[in-house]
């Protein structure tokens, strides 16, 4: 079992990182056995397919890792990395460009949100985004990678490369069977990791992109920030249901009571079991509690390890040397079975 999965480093951890990901990263972590391993980055050169600033990228790329380390990525048990130092990925995607179609890139629905109106204007970094995805996951023979809800399209992608250059280009025996090169990667979405959406509109994901702070929960935000944000959510009037069919067209509601299911490791059904009958003046308050609960030691280490970034970089630093190691083996299959000289 090998676990790969990635994060960009742009603006704080929110919210829905955390509950859609990488609580399930610390969780996978942590029940790895022996010789399974796992393999977690920062996806900085990801970060560069839309404007930004040098300046913040870096400094990003370092609070990203100490947010991370935070939450339980412990950096003796997992590879932690950034991208940029590990030139095996970029190498890989220009390998794999030679295999995604255009037509499969045309279908991600990530391209068409995120370029928006101005699709002639989107970098091609945007553009062919997945296909680095694809390499970061398949570099290291992945087996199982776990994303939020919103990644699945791009983890299918990455299964449609593979299966497509094992096919095309993989080494075959004399009986003719293939030595496959790459491993299908399976996308980890566990039932517990919910999709969190926007606190402003419950039809927008979380997410950090979103010009209203209002709408996502920071992992930096203290508990008077957490519990004004929560109390400002926006809702309907109706009191809560004792079933989660009720909730059907109330998506504000919904996604609430998720965050609370999420929070406290139940089910909807368990939380409108408490709450079915209540309104939000007695609901919001008490899920306002549980997050800070369930955050603040998460931001309290936080801003213990930004105060030495020194130690920051020397992790990443060996987490980039190892996961050089692992990669080039795979690497240096994908050349050869292209017929690329190289020695
Ligand atoms: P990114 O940086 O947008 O998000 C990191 C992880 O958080 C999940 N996530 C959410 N889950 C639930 N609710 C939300 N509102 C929410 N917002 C974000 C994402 O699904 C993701 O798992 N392209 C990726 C980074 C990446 C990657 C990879 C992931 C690059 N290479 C290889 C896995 C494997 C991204 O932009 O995620």
């Amino acid at each position: 079992m090998r676990v790969v999965s990635g994060i960009q480093p742009t603006g704080n951890l929110h919210l829905g990182n955390y509950l859609g990901a990488i609580r399930n990263w610390v969780r996978m972590q942590d029940a790895m056995k022996e010789g399974q391993e796992c393999y977690f980055f920062l996806a900085d050169l990801h970060a560069i397919s839309m404007p930004h600033d040098p300046a913040e990228l870096k400094s990003g790329t370092l609070e990203m890792a100490a947010a991370l380390l935070a939450c339980g990525i412990d950096p003796a048990r997992s590879t932690l990395f950034n991208q940029a130092q590990v030139p095996a990925h970029v190498e890989l995607q220009w390998l794999l460009n030679g295999t995604a179609r255009m037509g499969w890139l045309n279908r991600m629905t990530q391209f068409k949100d995120k370029s928006g109106k101005n699709r002639e204007g989107a970098s091609a970094a945007l553009f062919t985004y997945p296909v680095l995805q694809a390499a970061d996951v398949l570099l290291y023979q992945a087996t199982h990678v776990p994303v939020g809800e919103d990644q699945k399209q791009h983890l299918e992608l990455a299964r449609d490369i593979a299966t497509k250059f094992n096919h095309d280009y993989a080494p075959k025996n004399e009986i003719g069977e293939e030595a496959p090169v790459f491993t299908l990667p399976e996308p980890i979405n566990p039932p517990q990791a919910a999709r969190i959406m926007s606190l402003r509109d419950g039809s927008k994901k979380m997410s950090k992109s979103d010009v209203s702070e209002m709408s996502r929960i920071e992992l930096v935000d203290n508990a008077d920030t957490i519990m004004k944000k929560i109390k400002k959510a926006k809702t309907d009037p109706e009191p809560l249901p004792s079933e989660e069919a009720g909730l059907a067209g109330r998506p504000e509601a919904l996604n609430l009571v998720t965050i609370y299911a999420a929070l406290s490791d139940s089910s909807i059904d368990a939380v409108l079991a408490d709450f079915g009958g209540e309104g939000f003046g007695k609901f919001k308050p008490a899920l306002g509690e549980l997050m800070i609960e369930t955050l603040s030691p998460i931001s309290q280490r936080l801003r213990d390890l930004l105060d030495d970034p020194e130690e920051i970089d020397a992790i990443l630093a060996r987490g980039a040397a190892k996961a050089r190691e692992s990669a080039a083996p795979t690497l240096a299959d994908a050349y050869r079975a292209l017929g690329l000289l190289r020695h």
